[in-house]
């Protein structure tokens, strides 16, 4: 996978200063006063900080905004970049203006002076989120980036909180990594190794493949797969870091590794996208990454469906009828509609064998989310308020936009069948609810469920706060910081 860039925290040591390849960050806040790494450059390059906060600089910066002064006179570096932030910026506002500088992370690495700065950590993860490129599928040089050094004021006292902020972008590159191969190298069997590669990070993995899907009854998830070369497969992760006995929280995700939408066929402009299909499942991974490698003190269930959608002889034909897992039956109107399918048979199959205390589904499931919110906020669906607004809160102190969706009878009504017990679609209104009521008659009596519909927020087209253009990551740290807040008590 994509390495993050190695990240350490030293106390200050304003001597090495001078002699430091790579770049220099300074902070400085709107009012223009100089710290004492500040002090330092300012003295090193003769007086050209004091310059640049006196010719008004600083006037037109807001926070994380970065200025750089290329090759400075009196200094080894290869550029002085001065950051705009306040001291005791917000976490979120730390995290933000670390991403502009992980823009400009190079081979030569860079010393962050902040001493200063009440988050270093937060700064410290933003710089490494958005340190990232996907490569894997590049020949040539492969670009390394060099190591990012944080000078703060005590360093043992940060290097603590430093380990989580790892675990959370290495869950998060990870995230990414999958969300950005192509199809025909993330198969269902190359996703299913990847996930079962992390056994060695103390998860306990299995992978169920066909014959034991047949046997379980998951009619529906394996009709979306059976046209595919690719086998269907069910990748389970467990973490069990909490207490015995303790109902786990189970993560949902749908794997659909590529979606041409069967024989309700997609067009061809735009399909190539649809090898992010499998962004819920991405996420889920992500997330269980994260929680092997800080060693959560939580339980923590992960499940994703693998399986291609794709059109041949054998596919699924419009019309067709299927068995749930749970023995309802669906007549499948649109074969393009298969993210339900898949995780109907996957949340029940999650259900019956967890008892979860919770659970909580990602898909990139309708079109219809990003006509409605955009790629600035996931869709969230819910059938309790105290689960959803804990989601909500957590989303919203990670920076990661997600906006609450309405549910209700009415569009429930829009799935009645003629032949079947269901249709797997609505009409055309509302399509992302209809999409969430599906889901609902498969979560049982009592269990708190939320329902992300990440189909605008997984992938996008333009760089986003914490990531470079393409696969974002988005969910790994609002779930990380749930399961800190729910079970952890943190
Ligand atoms: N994977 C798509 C949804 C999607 C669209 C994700 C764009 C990311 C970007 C999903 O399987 C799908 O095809 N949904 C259909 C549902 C329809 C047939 C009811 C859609 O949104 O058009
Ligand atoms: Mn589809
Ligand atoms: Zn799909």
């Amino acid at each position: 996978m994509t390495t993050p860039a190695k990240t350490t925290i030293i106390d200050t040591d304003l001597d090495r200063i001078a002699e430091a390849p790579g770049r220099i960050v300074v902070l400085i806040a709107k009012d223009g006063k100089l710290n004492a790494g500040a002090k330092r450059v300012n003295k090193l390059t003769r007086g050209a900080l004091a310059r640049m906060v006196d010719g008004g600089a600083l006037d037109e910066m807001k926070s994380g905004d970065v200025k750089s002064l290329a090759w400075p006179a009196g200094l080894k570096a290869e550029a002085v970049d001065v950051l705009c932030i306040a001291s005791r910026a917000s976490a979120i506002e730390a995290r933000k203006a670390g991403a502009a500088l992980g823009k400009l992370l190079g081979k030569k690495g860079m010393i962050v002076l902040a001493a200063s700065q009440a988050s270093p950590v937060e700064l410290m993860q933003g710089i490494a989120l958005r340190a990232y490129e996907f490569t894997a599928r590049k020949t040539g040089d492969q670009k390394t980036l060099g190591d990012v050094t944080m000078m703060v004021k005590d360093a043992s006292d940060v290097e603590p909180l430093a380990d989580a902020a790892r675990a959370i972008v290495e869950g998060t590159f990870f995230t990414r990594d999958l969300v950005n191969e192509p199809a025909n190298h993330l198969t269902t069997t190359e996703f299913a190794n990847r996930i079962k590669d992390m056994e060695g990070l103390g998860l306990k993995v299995t992978i169920l493949e066909e014959d034991k899907l047949e046997a379980l009854g998951m009619g529906c998830l394996l009709s979306v797969g059976q046209g595919s070369a690719s086998p269907t497969k069910v990748a389970v992760m467990e973490w069990m870091g909490g207490k015995d006995g303790d109902a786990p929280l189970a993560l949902v995700g749908k794997g659909v590794v590529f979606d041409t939408g069967g024989i309700s066929l997609k067009p061809a402009s735009g399909m190539e996208d649809m090898t992010m299909d499998m962004g819920g499942a991405g996420v889920v991974a992500g997330v269980m990454r994260t929680l092997a490698l800080r060693r959560a003190k939580a339980n923590v269930v992960g499940l994703v469906g693998l399986v291609e959608n794709m059109p041949s002889d054998r596919a699924t034909r419009p019309g067709d009828v299927v068995t749930s897992m749970k023995g309802d039956t669906v007549e499948v109107i649109n074969t393009d509609a298969e993210g339900r399918l898949v995780l109907a048979d996957v949340m029940w199959y999650a259900q019956e064998t967890y008892k979860p205390c919770a659970m909580i589904d990602l898909a990139t499931l309708t079109g219809a989310i990003i006509v409605g919110l955009g790629h600035e906020n996931a869709g969230v669906f819910s059938n309790d308020d105290d689960l959803c607004g804990a989601f909500l809160k957590a989303a919203e102190a990670e920076g990661e936009g997600a906006w609450r969706m309405p549910m209700g009878q009415a569009y429930d009504d829009e799935l009645k069948s003629q032949i079947a017990d269901m249709k797997n679609v609505g009409g055309r209104p509302a399509g992302s609810i209809t999409a969430a009521q599906f889901l609902k008659r498969f979560v049982q009596e009592g269990i708190p469920w939320i329902h992300l519909d990440i189909a605008g927020v997984a992938s996008v087209k333009s760089d986003t706060a914490y990531a470079p253009k393409g696969a974002t990551g988005w969910g790994v740290m609002a779930l990380n910081r749930l399961v800190a807040d729910m079970a952890e008590g943190d």
